[in-house]
């Protein structure tokens, strides 16, 4: 297998990074794929929590960099869904540092090997971890909300990661809302790509479906038909190389 690597990174905090993670994973899961989701965020990991795994993971990728365990063993099976195996952060910030651009990128290159899909969900910022897991993956996706502090964010990790050699770099644009869009009160799409200055890989709509389930410990991809699925899933086919339109049955309204 040749799996391909997706960092998902954000200049500001909070613009939806793990959320696009989960959703994404499962939904490329839906279309057959195999998916290692990494949660890159030592310290503050929240993806076991959006999938519902937080009592089922043991070991983190520093185990496994760090010969405690091996790959399979650390990259914990989702209980639900198919194909989908998450591999945690350290818990520690210490540990996290301590790991080598050179390790991460021999971790990564391990997993192309066993999964489709990689798809990591780092911490906010330009840290060197961001860096490290950034520089030896395929693609960045660049997760943003629509307004002009988190869009500067976007421009400058993009920036960043452009200028560390990666070609193929995307904006998310994350909770839009149509309704404040219209009476010109929310940056519009187009306006947003020019701010990041980069080019669209999908629109999510603000969606309270994403909210309750976090809450619930529900994946939301198999409880909800709102928006934000419905994004997910057509970004999941755009990043297996279909040709989806942007908003093809999206409901930009929320609930
Ligand atoms: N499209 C959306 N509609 C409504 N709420 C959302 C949406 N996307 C994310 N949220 C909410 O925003 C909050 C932050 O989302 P999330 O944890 O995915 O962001 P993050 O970028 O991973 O944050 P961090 O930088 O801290 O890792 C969560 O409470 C989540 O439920
Ligand atoms: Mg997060």
């Amino acid at each position: 297998m040749d799996g391909q690597v997706i960092a998902v990174i954000s200049g500001k905090g909070g613009t939806g990074k793990t959320s696009f993670c989960s959703g994404v994973a499962v939904a490329l899961c839906a279309v057959g794929e195999k998916v290692l989701l990494i949660d890159a965020d030592c310290g503050l990991r929240s993806l076991d929590i959006v999938l519902g795994m937080s009592d089922r993971l043991l070991f983190s990728y520093a185990d496994v960099i760090k010969d405690n365990c091996s790959l399979k063993e650390a990259a914990v099976k989702h209980p639900i869904v198919r194909n989908l195996r998450v591999l945690t952060a350290p818990s520690s910030i210490d540990i996290g540092a301590s790991i080598t651009a050179e390790e991460i990128s021999a971790l990564l290159q391990r997993a192309r090997e066993h999964f489709t899909f990689v798809i990591i969900d780092c911490p906010a910022g330009f840290g060197p971890e961001v860096m490290g897991f950034a520089g030896a993956a395929d693609r960045a996706v660049v997760v943003s909300t629509p307004d002009y502090t988190s869009l500067r964010g976007a421009q400058r990790i993009g920036e960043q990661v452009t200028g560390g050699g990666l070609e193929k770099v995307k904006l998310v644009l994350n909770r839009v809302r149509a309704g404040m869009i219209d009476t010109g009160n929310s940056v519009n799409i187009d306006a947003a790509m020019d701010a990041a200055n980069l080019a669209l890989l999908g629109v999510v709509p603000e969606d309270s479906d994403i909210i309750a389930c976090g809450n619930l410990g529900r994946v939301l991809m198999l409880h909800s038909q709102g928006g934000a699925r419905q994004a997910f899933d057509n970004i999941a086919r755009r990043l297996k190389g279909e040709r989806v339109r942007l908003l093809e049955n999206v409901r930009l309204r929320d609930k």
